[in-house]
């Protein structure tokens, strides 16, 4: 029997080198394409046995019906978030696995970061002394060492930033919907609600995922709430932020700094380069203008341990799929919307028509 063939949509160099290397322990047939999966691409799948997806692959009704018609049974994300998945239409038909964790410790890194560039504004040092300007005028930072942070979601990334934020002298506030007390306690690490979070912190960093609740939580309302000046980090995913009205808030400097790895758009421009076309979103060129404002395109997952977690995490999703073994990182809308109820299963569904997805 010829072993089992994964199509993986969105590849990148780094992508073929990362999987090639991991496929070793599983001999899998790997066929990258550099195609986004969309309703029309995903007929590619024809033929093959497992699409592989990442963030920005829109998993939508029309593709999970064109997926199943093609006989694909399992699609493997190789990420955390999954707000790209529509999963009811994967329900009763294609089984979706993740790669829960990775490494925090990538993302967590990232996001000091950008935290450190832009309060100290080696960004713009850079440039300066590289054109033989010395001067420091305009690259004033602050004391990180008691000042207040605020880390809204808690789970392994958000711990990961709270420790770092310790580490440096801060206050740390936190918000999570599931608070782990002691965890905070060992931390020293404060819960507190959003009000007082917003109010009381002279940064702000997201580190929760993006759901029907927190679209846009940070608006031009809760912006309101927060410090003069304060600095507004997103390292979770762009819906998180109303663009629009984080733009204008820089303007009338109510904000004083903003780190954004992702952004709500970003499915049009991040991985890819437009510095020859140009841009058409005038958000995010408007964002680009600001000498406060540091963009990077998606990347705080991107380092060497979390490339190798990521594939080898995957293929062993994909094996226990193929073994017929619980899928222990599968997800589905129960799981996330309800609260799983897999174990008693080891599958979220057993595959089959019978199984379809309740109407809503
Ligand atoms: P996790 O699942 O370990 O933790 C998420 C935490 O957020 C949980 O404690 C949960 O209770 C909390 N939460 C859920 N809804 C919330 C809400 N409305 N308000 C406050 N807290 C809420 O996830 P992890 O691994 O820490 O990742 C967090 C997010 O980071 C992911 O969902 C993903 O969107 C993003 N991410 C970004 C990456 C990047 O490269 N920029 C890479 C990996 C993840």
């Amino acid at each position: 029997m010829s072993a089992p063939s994964i199509l993986f949509f969105d590849a990148k160099s780094y992508d073929r080198e990362f999987f090639q290397a991991a496929n070793g322990n599983f001999g899998y047939e790997l066929t990258f394409l550099g195609h986004r999966l969309t309703g029309e691409s995903a007929r590619l799948a024809e033929g093959h046995d497992a699409v592989c997806a990442f963030v920005n692959d829109r998993l939508s009704p029309e593709v999970a019906d064109t997926l199943a018609d093609s006989g694909i049974g399992l699609v493997a994300l190789r990420c955390a978030g999954y707000n790209n998945v529509d999963l009811r239409s994967f329900f009763g038909r294609i089984h979706v696995v993740r790669v829960p964790a990775y490494s925090p410790h990538a993302v967590a890194e990232h996001t000091l970061a950008l935290i450190l560039s832009l309060n100290r504004k080696t960004h713009r040092a850079y440039y300066r002394t590289r054109d033989g300007n010395f001067a420091i005028e305009g690259l004033l930072g602050f004391d990180m060492a008691g000042k207040t942070a605020g880390v809204v979601g808690t789970g392994s990334i958000g711990r990961c930033a709270a420790q770092l934020l310790r580490g440096f002298g801060m206050e740390v506030l936190a918000f999570d919907v599931n608070p782990d007390l002691e965890w905070a306690e060992r931390s020293g690490v404060t819960y507190v609600d959003m009000g007082e979070l917003y109010r009381r912190s002279h940064l702000i960093t997201l580190h929760c995922p993006l759901t029907s609740d927190n679209h846009h939580m940070i608006n031009a309302d809760t912006i309101g709430q927060m410090r003069d000046g304060v600095m507004i980090i997103n390292t979770g995913r762009g819906g998180l932020i109303d663009a629009p009205a984080l733009t204008e808030a820089l303007k009338d400097r109510k904000v004083g700094a903003a780190g954004l790895d992702v952004y709500e758009e970003e499915d049009q421009y991040f991985f890819e380069d437009f510095s020859v076309r140009g841009l058409d979103d005038d958000v995010l060129a408007r964002l680009l203008t600001f000498p406060n404002v540091l963009i990077t395109s998606h990347q705080a997952f991107f380092t060497r341990e979390a490339l190798t977690n990521i594939a080898d995490t995957t293929l062993g999703n994909i094996r226990d799929y193929f073994e017929g073994r619980p899928l222990e990182n599968e997800i589905c809308y129960r799981c996330c919307d309800e609260g799983c109820r897999k174990e008693e299963k080891g599958r979220c569904f057993e595959s089959g028509p019978e199984s379809a997805p309740p109407s809503e």
